[in-house]
């Protein structure tokens, strides 16, 4: 065997909160794996991202003996703040959840969950160009890469786990006709603007006949702002002025501290859902598979949800020899993504039809409105709502 020929159990490609997560899990079970990741370290720990851990999450690390480890950032009130028309309207849900959901910035899990890897030893190597799937359907298939020295070099291994985004390589590796895409436009888009402008709460979402609008705390001194617009508008007509005069007139008051703007892009709202998420010895995990809008706040946690069932999946077969999650994989996941694609598209079409009317029209906007106020008056739609932001059915 030549020294760059390598044999392992688990091949992880991509190191996002889902690549890392099941490196995580394997690891402290004592099977082997190693983690390919295209980009730089550095590129990797600083790439911006919103996240919220939901209880859920936060309870699946607990339970892999990692949450005081991995899990940062700002306990979450069981409260979401609504401006409705200029109005202030805060949202309680009940709750039985024992708490442990947490604002925490994707970057900032991202991390710490690589910190704990690299430091008990996981095997991470960054750089690695050209990952090419060799032979997913037979029983030891490989992958072969170009390390950061220009080596190539082949993993063989019983399972490939592909956690590389929805624009990587291990979905695009299954022939298309073994997998559906099933998808939903939801024909806006978000202006999403990072800007120098404290938020006086962790979260603040704006009903108006504008558009919604959304701002979200990055620390103490920072806030993300999300602005519905059409799907054609340039990026290059929002002027900072203009964002702020939008912010101001859907939030209905004004901003205290228009700070400077580091960034804005625009993001479509879609949900994107493939199946089945396994092909021969090839697993999806995470944004490889699905997409929910960031309405949500639930891509990363159903990322972290398919790392939960496939390393438990996986050890079973490896300590027991017992095959039987492995192959009900693609079912467990699926089944938990739409349920949460389901509850997305639920308070996405909320969210944004009981505002500007010049979307989806009259009809929605008053169907909106009639649910958006069955939430404060029916005790069992606000249970329902709170089992879903926790991430707990
Ligand atoms: N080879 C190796 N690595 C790759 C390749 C490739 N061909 N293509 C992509 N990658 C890496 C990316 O650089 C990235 O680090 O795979 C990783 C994928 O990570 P994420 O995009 O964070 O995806 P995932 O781990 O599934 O996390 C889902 O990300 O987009 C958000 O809302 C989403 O919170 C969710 C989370």
């Amino acid at each position: 065997m030549s020294p760059t020929d390598e044999n392992t159990t688990v091949v992880i490609i991509g190191s996002g909160v889902a690549g890392l997560t099941l490196g995580n899990f394997l690891l402290r079970s004592g099977i082997d794996c190693v983690v390919l990741e295209r980009q730089r370290r550095e590129y990797v720990e600083q790439r911006q991202r919103a996240g919220v851990i939901d209880s859920r999450a936060a309870q699946m690390f607990r339970e892999w003996g990692l949450e005081d480890r991995v899990v940062g950032g700002v306990p979450f009130e069981p409260v979401l703040n609504f401006r409705i028309d200029g109005e202030t309207r805060p949202f309680r849900y009940v709750t039985d959840d024992l708490g442990g959901g947490r604002f925490c910035p994707q970057q900032m899990l991202v991390r710490n969950l690589m910190d704990v890897f690299v430091g008990d030893g996981g095997d991470l190597r960054f750089e690695a160009e050209n990952v090419e799937l060799e032979d997913i359907t037979g029983p030891r298939p490989r992958v072969r890469y170009r390390d950061s020295a220009g080596v190539t070099r082949t993993i063989a291994c019983d399972f490939i786990a592909g956690c590389d985004g929805d624009h990587g390589v291990s979905r695009a590796s299954i022939p298309e006709e073994e997998l559906t895409r099933h998808s939903h436009e939801y024909g806006y888009a978000w202006l999403t603007v990072l800007a120098d402008a404290p938020a006086k709460h962790q979260s603040l979402m704006a009903i108006h006949d504008r558009g919604f609008a959304g701002q979200f705390a990055r620390g103490p001194q920072a806030s993300r702002f999300y602005l519905q617009c059409p799907l054609d508008t340039a990026v290059e007509e929002w002027t900072d002025d203009r964002i702020w005069e939008e912010i101001e007139a859907r939030f209905g008051e004004p901003v205290a501290v228009k700070g400077r703007i580091s960034s804005k892009t625009l993001v479509p709202l879609r949900s994107v859902v493939h199946a089945p998420m396994s092909h021969g010895r090839l697993y999806l995990l995470g944004d490889a598979a699905h997409i929910v809008p960031p309405m949500s706040a639930k891509g990363m946690n159903l990322a972290l949800h398919d790392a939960d069932v496939f390393a438990a999946a996986v050890l079973k077969q490896v300590k027991e020899q017992d095959t039987t999650l492995l192959e009900a994989y693609s079912a467990t996941c699926l089944k938990h993504v739409w349920n949460y694609q389901a509850f997305a598209a639920w308070f996405t079409d909320l969210m944004h039809d009981a505002g500007d009317v010049s979307y989806r029209g009259e009809f929605r906007r008053r169907l909106a409105r009639a649910e958006f106020q069955r939430l404060y008056d029916s005790e069992t739609t606000n249970r329902l709502f709170g089992e879903f932001l926790t991430g707990l059915n």
